[in-house]
């Protein structure tokens, strides 16, 4: 496994500290003008991930104030449906095509209201309260660097994030990972929340058949 990050990951923390962005666009901003090269993070991957995690996730820094991943997608792989809790700011960084949707939550409904893809190359601004979903519906495995911060060096990032179930009509709250839901996995704390409507069911149910497929085949595709 390798361990030394490559230089295109350096030279963006090492930016990152300088600038000391103060908000997610500040961030982006950052990110298009040293963004991290593929063939360089290739190796990183974490396409062998636990066919129970739904996609790979690899921690690649962490400080007191950010922390930078490298998640790997195979073929089918998706996030539940999630916010992003403490995150203050951050950005997420397409080194590949991925399918992309962005939904709104009031009076604990949720609709459906972007499903533009997320393609390679493009760098996305994240909000605490954005609520999404992204996964991999096409036919290669993809990676995409995910950039969560804060700038209160006391309150850690990334905790308290929601996840919604639309099979169980449930949500609960992650320290962690948004995997999708899987048996082994469960959250011990559930809450009610009603649903989706019926666009966002029909699209998310959709979706989420492609995730059955037996992860073991795609292992060894980049
Ligand atoms: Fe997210």
């Amino acid at each position: 496994m390798k361990t030394s990050l490559p230089s295109s990951v350096i030279q963006l923390i090492n930016e990152i500290q300088e600038n000391a962005p103060r908000n997610s666009n500040e961030l982006a901003g950052i990110v298009n003008n040293h963004p991290v090269k593929r063939e360089e993070i290739l190796p990183f991957h974490t396409f062998n991930h636990a066919a129970k995690e739904s996609y790979g996730r690899r921690e690649l820094y962490k400080c007191n104030f950010f922390c930078i991943y490298l998640m790997s997608w195979c073929p089918g792989d998706f996030t539940a449906i999630h916010d992003h809790g403490t995150t203050q700011w951050g950005c997420v960084q397409a080194l590949d095509d991925f399918t992309h949707r962005l939904y709104h939550f009031s009076n604990n409904y949720l609709s459906l209201i972007d499903s533009r893809p997320f393609l390679k190359g493009q760098t996305a601004a994240v909000y605490n309260n954005v609520i999404h979903m992204m996964g991999n519906a096409g036919k290669n495995n993809a990676l995409s660097i995910h950039i969560y911060g804060t700038s209160d060096p006391q309150k850690q990032v990334a905790r308290d994030s929601r996840i919604f179930y639309p099979e169980l009509g449930q949500m609960t709250y992650t320290q962690g990972a948004a995997y999708m839901l899987h048996p082994e996995n469960m959250p011990e704390q559930l809450h009610d929340f009603p649903g989706l409507d019926s666009a966002a069911r029909e699209d998310y149910f959709n979706l989420t058949q492609l995730h059955k497929r037996d992860i073991s085949t795609f292992k060894t595709l980049h």
